[in-house]
C-alpha cells in the first residue's frame, strides 16, 4: 500500500529526515491555530487508500502536540486513509504509568486510551516503561536507541569510564550500556520528594577517580542529572561527566543549571527538536531517522 508520511509541528526536522531516508516527499498539510488555541489542521493529500504515517512527539507542549495528532489521524481517517500509524518517538505522559497517591489517574493510561482510538498503531523510541506497551489497545513498535547512543560514546570514551545509574529505575538501562561498552557500572539511590524536587541517599559501586557517564531514559528539569552529579562530585570522581538520554526535553533553568558543572559532552536524540544554538551546552544529537524509517519500511502494509 502506498505509505504517506505526514508532519505534525512538534518536530519537522526529524520528519523530514526520514522522508529522505526513504525517498519520498512529506505530504502536504497546513496546520495553524485559531486566535483562541484552537488547533486547526487540513491535510492536502489525496490519502484514499494510503498507509499513513503521522510524525509527531508528544513532547512539550505536551497536550497541544497530542491533539495535534489525534487531529491529524482524524483528518487522515476521514480523507480515506486505509491505515493509520503514529510515529511518536517521544511519548509524553509515559511517566504517569501508575498511581503514587490516591486521588492521582493513571496519566500514561489515558494517553494511550485516547492514542488507541485515533491510530491504527504506534511507533515509539525508548518508552519510559517497556511495560506501558500493554496500555495501548493497538500494535506498538517499540524501538531502541541504545545501540545507536553507544556507538557514539564507544567513539570518545573518557579515561577511567563508570556508567552510572542516577536512580534505580536508570539500573537496568545503565546495565544493557555497560554490556554493550564493557566498562564498570554504579547506581545511585535516588528520593523524588516532588515534581521537581529529588535528593540521593546511597551511591553503590565504585566512582572515586571515575569519569561518570550517566544514562537516563530522559533529562527533563536536569534536576536527576544534577543531583547525581553533586552526589558523585562529592565522592571524588573525575570532573569529566558525560550525560545520556535518549529524549532531552530539557525544559526550565535545566540547561543553565547543568553548564555549571564540569560537563564534557551531552548526548540525546533527535526524538525531540533540539535547538542547539539556543543551549549553552556541549551537546551532541544522535538521529533517528534510519532506525524509524527502517521501522517504517518494515511495517508499511
Ligand atoms: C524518572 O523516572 C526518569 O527516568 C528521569 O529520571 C526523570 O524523569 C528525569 O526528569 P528530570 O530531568 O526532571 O529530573
Amino acid at each position: 500500500m502506498k505509505p504517506i508520511l505526514i508532519s505534525g509541528r512538534a518536530n519537522p526536522v526529524l520528519a523530514l529526515h526520514i522522508s529522505q531516508v526513504l525517498s519520498l516527499k512529506l505530504g502536504q498539510c497546513k496546520i495553524d491555530s485559531f486566535p483562541d488555541g484552537e488547533i486547526h489542521v487540513e491535510i492536502l493529500e489525496d490519502l484514499l487508500g494510503c498507509d499513513v504515517y503521522l510524525i509527531q512527539p508528544t513532547s512539550p507542549p505536551v497536550a497541544e502536540n497530542l491533539l495535534e495528532l489525534l487531529l491529524l489521524s482524524d483528518a487522515a481517517r476521514r480523507s480515506g486513509a486505509a491505515h493509520i500509524t503514529g510515529v511518536i518517538p517521544y511519548l509524553g505522559y509515559a511517566r504517569q504509568d501508575r498511581r503514587s497517591a490516591q486521588g492521582e489517574p493513571v496519566g500514561g493510561r489515558v494517553a494511550a486510551n485516547i492514542l488507541s482510538i485515533g491510530l491504527d498503531r504506534i511507533i515509539s523510541v525508548d518508552l519510559h516503561k517497556p511495560t506501558l506497551e500493554g496500555f495501548f489497545s493497538v500494535p506498538v513498535e517499540h524501538l531502541s536507541a541504545i545501540e545507536l547512543i553507544a556507538e557514539t560514546l564507544k567513539k570518545s570514551l573518557p579515561d577511567n569510564p563508570v556508567l552510572v545509574a542516577p536512580d534505580l529505575g536508570a539500573a537496568k538501562l545503565a546495565n544493557t550500556y555497560a554490556d554493550i561498552l564493557d566498562i564498570p557500572v554504579a547506581y545511585i539511590y535516588k528520593v523524588r520528594e516532588s515534581g521537581d524536587k529529588v535528593s540521593i541517599r546511597n551511591i553503590v559501586g565504585d566512582v572515586s577517580g571515575y569519569s561518570p557517564i550517566l544514562v537516563d531514559d530522559m533529562i527533563s528539569t536536569a534536576g536527576t542529572m544534577i543531583r547525581a552529579m553533586d552526589a558523585l562530585i562529592a565522592q571524588k570522581c573525575r570532573p569529566e561527566i558525560i550525560l545520556v538520554a535518549t529524549h532531552g526535553l530539557f525544559v526550565g533553568d535545566g540547561p543553565g543549571r547543568i553548564s555549571s558543572f564540569p560537563v564534557s559532552k551531552i548526548i540525546v536524540t533527535d526524538s525531540i527538536l533540539q535547538n542547539k544554538d539556543q543551549l549553552p551546552l556541549p551537546i551532541h544529537v544522535v538521529g533517528l531517522k534510519t532506525l524509524l524509517a527502517n521501522a517504517i519500511r518494515r511495517l508499511n502494509v
